[in-house]
């Protein structure tokens, strides 16, 4: 296994595997005590053509971390912008020799096209709203540190799960691991499934283990599908009055909409793990780097 494009790229066994490393990377970083520069001598490209804080900054510091070099293709002055494909875009970083390239783009499939064209690792950072595979393993390690084991746990995912790359990722990769996945949304967020699903968050909240919030994704959204998104609030907004004290978990991807997505009051409450997430991001792409480029 060379690229990592989805989730299932991997099988049980090699996430497993990804997670004891994330465990002791985690474990590492937070002891402050010092790492095997394992990646030493090697570069990664960062290739960009979507926004991103939480996903390019926590593969590279994982790559750092690590002793990898890492090389960062600012993609709004690049030769894309003289008509360049993508393909011969990503075969010419290829031809410098990078050992791994890791990609975000706005259409699905792109990381799987390019990687038939390199011999580099390509590395899915988020395509449009098919897979962000890195961030439903972060997930699954978050919620691991929580659970032990997450068989038979429950998780709702709510909100925009119909353009959201990390709603798939998760439903797949969760899915394997023996979570059940609710799916919480309005019917023009929610795609055609054979998950259990609602439009209402007071049906499934006496019985979830723990709430995936994500964001309303308008950037995917070929015209307005509600009317405003204080409107999507009052129906989909995770507050302390639903939550009372209940003993869930709260994730998000990132970035948050304050008081769309969640409320201001739950952000900052312990049930809230949306930092911890975004910590033991840089632990899991380290663990990933280490299985994709070290230990080939
Ligand atoms: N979760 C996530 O993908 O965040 P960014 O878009 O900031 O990378």
């Amino acid at each position: 296994m060379k690229h990592l494009t989805t989730t299932a790229d991997f099988t049980v066994k090699e996430i497993e595997a990804i997670l004891q490393d994330a465990e002791l990377f985690g474990k590492s970083i937070k002891d402050g005590t010092k790492l095997d520069k394992i990646l030493e001598d090697k570069i990664i490209v960062t290739l960009f053509f979507e926004n991103s804080t939480r996903t390019r900054s926590s593969f590279e510091i994982a790559a750092k971390r690590l002793g990898a070099e890492v090389v960062h293709l600012d993609v709004v002055n690049s030769s894309t912008k003289k008509g360049e494909t993508l393909v011969d875009t990503a075969m010419n970083l290829d031809a410098m020799s990078p050992n791994a390239i890791i990609v975000r783009h706005q259409n699905s499939g792109v990381p799987k096209i390019l990687s038939n064209h390199t011999n580099a690792s390509i590395i899915n950072a988020g395509d449009g709203a098919h897979a962000h595979p890195t961030q439903a393993l972060l997930d699954l390690f978050t919620l691991k540190k929580h659970f032990g084991d997450v068989r038979g746990k429950k998780i709702a995912i709510v909100g925009d799960i119909k353009n959201s790359r990390v709603a798939n990722s998760n439903i797949e990769l969760l899915g394997r691991f023996g979570m059940e996945v609710i799916l919480v949304a309005p019917p023009q967020f929610l795609p055609k499934t054979e998950l259990r699903s609602t439009h209402f968050l007071k049906e499934i909240i006496d019985e979830v283990d723990a709430i995936m919030s994500l964001r309303t994704q308008t950037e995917r959204h070929s015209s307005q599908t509600y009317a405003s998104l204080k409107d999507y609030a009052s129906d989909f907004c995770i507050t302390s009055e639903l939550l009372g004290e209940r003993d869930v978990l709260l994730l998000h991807p990132g970035p948050v909409h304050r008081n769309i997505d969640i409320c201001d009051a739950l952000l900052a409450d312990k049930r809230c793990k949306v930092l911890e997430q975004v910590s033991n991001g840089v632990a899991i792409r380290m663990a990933v780097l280490k299985k994709l480029i070290y230990d080939v």
